[in-house]
């Protein structure tokens, strides 16, 4: 395979196999605030269990872990660049499946909901493989599929995992016509408003590879910008360049190098 070439300024991001091995004590879930930004009072708590999160490479849920270095580095170099430009929404995708999206997203808006005072919003928007629920292992009795066919309102389907500042939007089932549904005023009006009701929130959507289906072509360019996701060894040079090709009018925040060699370093 030809090698992949940074395509923004800062270059691509590095994520190792070693940052989503377990960490080795359970007490990451901390019981709710009750912060001013957020209404916990209306959004359902639910409890998280560590060797569920473990076991799907959930890593940031601990704040105190040390496997979580990789990512922290990227909330940092992810939101200094959101703050610069006034973005509020992050888009996830990558080329094919499997790149570790949805397994980053979460453990991104973990690591901003632990490490600033910023409310991390997580919405799985892959209609057709959702997974974001299940790999936290939420209950869902009611998510955006509700949401979208007017069965319940946003209070309803919002959850906070027990970590503050930490809220969910997941997709219960797989939405039929996702690409129309996608393209739909609806979703258009939903992105508005989560990103404009409450103005220290980061909004992150977990969206479908871009090369599999229209899905993420199509509401990429309601979302301020958009981070690539690539797994090590996984795409050939013409895939990417039909991303970037894709890519080119939105704005790229940059691209992790997911499962990468790359052994782990240690403290020193
Ligand atoms: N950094 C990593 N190192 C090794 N394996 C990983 C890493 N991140 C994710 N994985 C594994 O890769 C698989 C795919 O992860 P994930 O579901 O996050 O990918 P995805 O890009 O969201 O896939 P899809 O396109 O199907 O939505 C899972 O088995 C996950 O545990
Ligand atoms: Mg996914």
């Amino acid at each position: 395979m030809d090698r992949i070439k940074p395509v923004v300024g800062n270059g691509i991001h590095q994520v190792s196999p070693g940052a989503a091995q377990a960490p080795q004590t359970a007490q990451g879930a901390e019981p709710p605030e009750v912060p001013g930004q957020f209404d916990y009072v209306k959004t359902k708590v639910v409890p998280l269990r560590a060797e569920h999160l473990e076991r799907n490479r959930i890593v940031a849920f601990n704040k105190n872990s040390n496997m979580s270095g990789p990512i922290d580095l990227l909330r940092t170099q992810v939101l200094q660049a959101m703050e610069e430009n006034g973005w509020r929404t992050l888009a996830i995708t990558s080329p094919t499946p499997e790149a570790g999206k949805t397994v980053l997203a979460i453990n991104l808006a973990m690591s901003i909901a632990h490490h600033t005072t910023k409310t991390a919003l997580l919405v799985d928007f892959d209609l057709r493989r959702p997974k974001v629920g299940s790999s936290l292992g939420l209950p869902m009795e009611k998510a955006l599929n509700e949401l979208l066919s007017d069965q319940a309102g946003l209070e309803e389907v919002l959850v906070n995992p027990t970590l503050p500042r930490f809220v969910v939007l997941p997709t219960r089932v797989p939405i039929p016509m996702s690409t129309e549904m996608l393209s739909s005023p609806r979703v258009n009006n939903l992105i508005s408003d989560l990103r404009s009701r409450y103005e220290s929130r980061i909004c992150i959507f977990d969206l479908p590879p871009l090369l599999s289906s229209d899905d993420a072509i199509t509401v990429m360019p309601k979302f301020d910008c958009v981070l690539l996701v690539v797994g090590n060894g996984m795409n050939s040079k013409q895939e990417i360049e039909e991303c970037l090709h894709h890519l080119a009018t939105v704005n790229l925040i940059g691209t992790v190098l997911n499962k990468a060699d790359e052994k782990p370093r240690t403290y020193y």
